[in-house]
């Protein structure tokens, strides 16, 4: 496995490698990431894993100095499962000068965790969209676990005819269900304990709408109202059609996400209405 830091050494693997799939992370892997890869395998002849924490998708009051960086560890795993490539640039390589230049996303990018976290897709958008151009992968992988970023990232790659197939991989997640996530590391054991209750009311919120309700706002609210009681700050409890559209109408499909706050750490999780995968 070739662990790449510059963009030069990045253009010669490239030049070798031809039927490249792309698996974009911020690192401090865990098993949704290799399933990320496994997916990536099935499509490509070669896969590469970018690691890069991206300074330009985190807020002034976020955790990007404490994001938790692992990459020696990280790329034990990758070496282990067979990827190709590590690509790990230095903050230097891609911003020899601060970027200037921005992906501007729709309405969308305001809405869901964007409400709370303004200019946090135009910071994904943009770097996604230089990674691709570094890359030029003819594939690249998103995990369903950031659903409005997948929904983004699609629509970025069709507004501006990215020349890449982009695929989604479902949700991995611990025996209790709680979504696995690099950010689940700074839960204590009483909020690990209970960080598994966010996916269970939106399962909650799931039947009720299988079993027919279609009351959203109350839905809504009580779930989140149950996560106040037990000491979680709601950001947003939301029921959307798969694209991410309102309003959601009695005969479409759905999807009902969350994101929350337990302590310090903010976890997103989602759940789609039924087996049929639309985004
Ligand atoms: P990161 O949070 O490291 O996630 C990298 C990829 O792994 C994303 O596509 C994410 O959806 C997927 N992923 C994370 N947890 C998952 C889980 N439990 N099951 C399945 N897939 C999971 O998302 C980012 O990095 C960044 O925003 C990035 C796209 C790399 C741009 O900086």
């Amino acid at each position: 496995m070739q662990i790449i830091h510059t963009l030069d050494d990045l253009h010669c693997w490239r030049a070798d490698n031809t039927d490249v799939a792309l698996v974009p992370t911020m690192g401090n892997l865990h098993d949704g990431h290799l399933a990320l890869v496994e997916l990536a395998r099935q499509h490509a002849a070669r896969v590469v894993v970018s690691i890069f924490v991206n300074p330009l998708q985190f807020g002034p009051n976020e955790d990007f100095s404490r994001y938790p960086r692992t990459l020696e560890a990280d790329c034990a795993r990758l070496k282990a499962i067979g990827v190709d490539a590590v690509f790990s640039p230095d903050a230097t390589e891609l911003f020899p000068q601060p970027q200037r230049y921005h992906v501007e996303p729709p309405e969308l990018a305001n809405e869901l965790c964007g409400a709370f976290r303004p200019g946090h897709f135009r910071g994904v958008a943009t770097i996604v969209l230089k990674l691709l151009n570094l890359v030029q992968p003819r594939v690249a992988v998103f995990g369903r676990k950031d659903y409005q970023q997948l929904a983004i990232i699609r629509g970025l790659c069709a507004d501006l005819n990215v020349p890449v197939q982009i695929v989604a991989s479902d949700t991995v997640r611990a025996d209790d269900g709680l979504a696995l996530s690099s950010r689940n590391g700074f839960l204590s054991p009483t909020e690990r304990a209970e960080a598994p209750r966010l996916y269970r009311l939106l399962g909650e919120i799931r039947q009720q709408l299988v079993d027919g309700k279609r009351n959203f706002s109350a839905l809504e609210n009580a779930a989140a109202q149950t996560l106040s009681e037990h000491g979680w700050r709601v950001d947003y409890i939301a029921i959307r059609t798969p694209v991410l559209e309102l309003p959601v109408t009695a005969d479409r499909q759905f999807v009902v996400l969350g994101a929350a706050h337990l302590g310090r750490t903010r976890l997103i999780d989602n759940i789609e209405l039924t087996a049929t995968k639309n985004l």
